[in-house]
Parts: C-alpha cells; structure tokens; sequence
C-alpha cells in the first residue's frame, strides 16, 4: 500500500494542464437537448416569468430558434406545444394540423440534419384538466390513453420528428408506441422513454410554461413515489426496454443522481438521459440574480455531477448558454 509521502494526491492538482490531462467528465453541446415550447400565432416571444430566457414562441420565431440552436452545435430540441384549444381528450394533439405537427414540419425544414427534432409525447399540455391523459372518475384511465398516445405519436412522425419521448408514465406505453410507429413503417424513430419519472414539485415553472397544471389532484397515480425503493426504478427502466426503448431517462436530474448511476449501472451499453428540469433551473436562475451564486460555474458544476453520475445526454434549459461557455 503505497502510502504519504511517497504518494501525495496534489501532485496532480498543482498545473492546471496535469489537472485537465487527468481529468474524467467532459462535456459537449452535441449531448445536450433544448426544451422549446410552441403557441399558435406569429411574432411571439411571450417570456416565461419563472424561467428566465425561456419563452412561449410562435412557430415563425421558433424557426429562428432552432437555426440559431442548430449553429451552437447543440444535439437536439424537444418540444413542447401550448395548443389554441384545449379539450378533455387533448385533440389538438392527434390532429395534423396541431401545433406540434406544424413545428416539426417548420423544425425540420429550418434545420434537418443539422440537429435532431424531438418530441414530448403527453396529454397534460392539450387537455383541458391537465392531466396526462384520459379521465375515467378521477383518474387517468391507462389503456385508453395509450390509443391516444399512439395517434399523438403517429401525427409526431407523420410530420418528420426524428424521436419521440413519451413522458406520460403509462404502463405499456413505449409498446403501445413501438408497435404504432412499425406497423406505419417508422421502424427508424426511435423511442426516448422518460422510464424513471418521479412525481415532482421541481416541475413547478414548467408548469406555468406550459401551461399544464393539473386542475384537480395530482400526478402521483402514474409518476413514481420519490420516497419508494430506487430498485423500482430499476424495474421502469427494464420493463421500457423490453417493449423496445432506444434511450432511457431519469427525471429530475440533481435530486436523482443516485437513480442514474443505479440505472447506469444496472443497464450497461444503454444510452441514458437525464433531464434537468425547470425546477432546477428557476432556482439558481434566482439566486444567481440576487448575486447569491455564479450561475456559470454552478451549471457547468450540475451538468458535470449529472454526466458523472451517468448521463450520456442531459435536457437542460441552459443548453444554447453552455454551448457558448463550452467554447469560450
Ligand atoms: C409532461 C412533462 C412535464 C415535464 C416534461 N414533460 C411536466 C409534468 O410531468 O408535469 C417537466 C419538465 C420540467 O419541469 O422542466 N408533458
């Protein structure tokens, strides 16, 4: 056992090149995905006032958008739709001319090739009560809802989305979607299935973003239990990839970290994302604007402790932002 002082650990930490020659966790924009919401309209850029520098655009704005997302070299953006109307079955999402198919389509004509075009698949933006999906009494009904996760999935494809991500936390849900999307010949889409997605109050901005608060109860009859055995996230991730997902996710990211090194662990050769979400980012957004915290360096700190947790690829808010400090 080699022990002080023939070994001393700052030997490597004194030259800030040894420091980098050794060091482990990398980052790089092509890992990192943009959330984008989109409204009907033209010219908008409605501010989201919880998340700062995030905005409801209109699909003209939206393009510009994803080509200035594009040029940083940034992997993807996945997008999230505020429809004109809202319903108890969220039709506006399983119609061609929906808001999200009409963004796919400019997303795509703007920027194919150049980044991928992701899409949330869900009900609790289109629905009028805000739930993920169809109600039966209180509740949400599972099979029901996944035939309409399926025709929301299709229009998605339909319009040229490169992947889609369903994150309604409904069992047997991404074979519902396999199934659809092969029997349409979209056996090239992949799937990115939100698999360990916990019942969350770190949604909370995203919630006024999207406009998708629930009206009534909550979400905590399909997301998972934060308190339960992390195992049971173990058993999500498992049962998603048996019905065929490409890419697994841990949701949040931060409060999680011990789910995504668990799952790395558990699911070598899989690719896994993590999702830090808007709770997570409203929060140092605020102190960082009181001067209590250097925003730069916390978030090159989280996203690294998130790769280093396991992540191969990370959703974050602060994608065009880290792209350009990656660079500086
Ligand atoms: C559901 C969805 C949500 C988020 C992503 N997809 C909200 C929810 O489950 O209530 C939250 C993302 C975030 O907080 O940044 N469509």
């Amino acid at each position: 056992m080699m022990s002080f002082p023939t070994t001393r650990l700052r030997r490597l930490r004194y030259n800030p090149l040894v420091r980098q020659l050794v060091q482990e966790t990398t980052l790089s924009a092509d890992k990192l995905i943009l959330p984008l919401f989109v409204r009907p309209g033209k010219g908008i850029r409605q501010p989201i006032n919880s998340m700062p520098g995030n905005f409801q655009l209109s699909i003209d704005e939206f393009v510009k958008e994803v080509k200035e997302v594009a040029a940083l070299g940034i992997g993807g953006v996945i997008l999230f739709g505020i429809p004109e109307l809202k319903d108890g079955e969220g039709s506006d999402a399983m119609s061609d001319a929906g808001i999200i198919a009409q963004a796919v389509r400019a997303a795509k004509d703007a920027a194919a090739g150049q980044l991928l075009v992701i899409t949330d698949v869900c009900f609790c933006e289109y629905t009028s009560h805000g739930h993920c999906g169809v109600l039966c009494g209180h509740g949400v009904d599972n099979d029901r809802t996944l035939d309409n996760l399926v025709k929301q999935t299709l229009v998605h494809a339909r319009a040229g989305a490169d992947m889609v991500a369903p994150s309604g936390m409904m069992d047997g849900m991404i074979h519902a979607l396999r199934t659809g999307l092969d029997s349409e010949g979209f056996e090239r889409v992949q799937i990115m299935s939100y698999a360990a997605k916990y019942a969350s109050a770190f949604y909370g901005p995203f919630r006024e973003a999207a406009e998708s608060a629930p009206q009534f109860g909550d979400r905590r009859s399909y997301q998972m239990d934060f308190a339960a055995s992390a195992a049971q996230a173990v058993r999500e991730v498992a049962f998603d990839l048996e019905e065929g997902a490409d890419i697994v996710m841990v949701k949040p990211a931060l409060a999680y970290l011990d789910v995504i090194r668990m799952v790395k662990d558990r699911f070598e050769g899989v690719p896994l994302a993590a999702y830090n979400v808007s709770g997570e980012f409203s929060m140092v957004k605020a102190a960082a604007e009181r001067g209590w915290i250097d925003e730069q360096r916390v978030v090159l700190e989280s996203l690294t402790a998130i790769t280093r947790a396991g992540a191969d690829i990370i959703l974050t808010y602060w994608a065009k932002d880290a792209a350009r400090w990656f660079n500086d």
